[in-house]
């Protein structure tokens, strides 16, 4: 078994690069192998989502913006890790104007894009990429999935941010850049990856 799966990378190595030079069937299974794994990254990002609202939730009700705060400080890194840790996946936040989490280049070209397709008329909900690619010699599937700005991340990320509640994320994040959003606006993108189970 470990034999065969270090086989893999040579094989596809051997046969092509890209999928148009694949034949048929392979690339059919490719396909089948992209959607599934696209599935399962999708369930994972719900999972995400939810535990992150529901806890930022119970925070504000509780203590406030200033409670809420650490909620997102502490847990939105620590749920992301366990998930990663969890799917075998790397499941991260970022955004063209982070808090915390600079993108790489090519999430910021893919993020890029999202604020194109956005301009031409796309509703944020169902602006979303993925792409095969060889990194290190192992296919990976990357994807990404744009967040919207809604009403509640406003008091974190609006316009008027409330002075007190600034001057902690200040301290929190002293280059923070994600300020200034309106409701619609892309406030960043979950971004998946990991190698591709073919
Ligand atoms: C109580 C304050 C607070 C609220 C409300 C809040 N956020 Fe954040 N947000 C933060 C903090 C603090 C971070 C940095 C934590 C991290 O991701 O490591 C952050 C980080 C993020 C990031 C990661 C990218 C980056 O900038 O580093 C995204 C995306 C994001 N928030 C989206 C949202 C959305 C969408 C909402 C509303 C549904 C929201 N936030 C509501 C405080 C908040």
């Amino acid at each position: 078994m470990k034999a065969q799966t270090r086989l893999i990378p040579s094989l596809l190595a051997a046969t092509a690069l890209s999928v148009a030079a694949m034949p048929a069937h392979a690339e059919a299974a490719t396909d089948a192998a992209v959607q599934a794994q696209l599935q399962d990254y999708k369930a994972t990002m719900q999972a995400f989502g939810k535990t992150l609202k529901g806890e930022l939730q119970a925070a504000m009700k509780e203590g406030g913006p200033m409670a809420a705060v650490q909620v997102c400080n502490e847990r939105a890194p620590e749920i992301a890790a366990d998930l990663s840790e969890e799917s075998g996946y790397t499941l991260r936040r970022t955004s063209l104007k982070p808090r915390a989490t600079e993108p790489t280049d090519w999430e910021r070209a893919v993020m890029q894009e999202f604020e194109a397709r956005k301009a031409n008329g796309t509703p944020v909900g169902e602006i979303a990429w993925h792409e095969v690619t060889k990194v290190d010699g192992e296919k990976q599937l990357r994807f990404m999935k744009a967040i919207a700005t809604e009403g509640v991340c406003l008091t974190c990320h609006g316009q008027d941010v409330d002075p007190k509640l600034k001057a902690e994320i200040d301290r929190l994040y002293p280059d923070d850049q994600a300020t200034g959003f309106a409701e619609g606006d892309i406030r960043g993108a979950v971004s998946i990856s990991a190698a591709l189970k073919d």
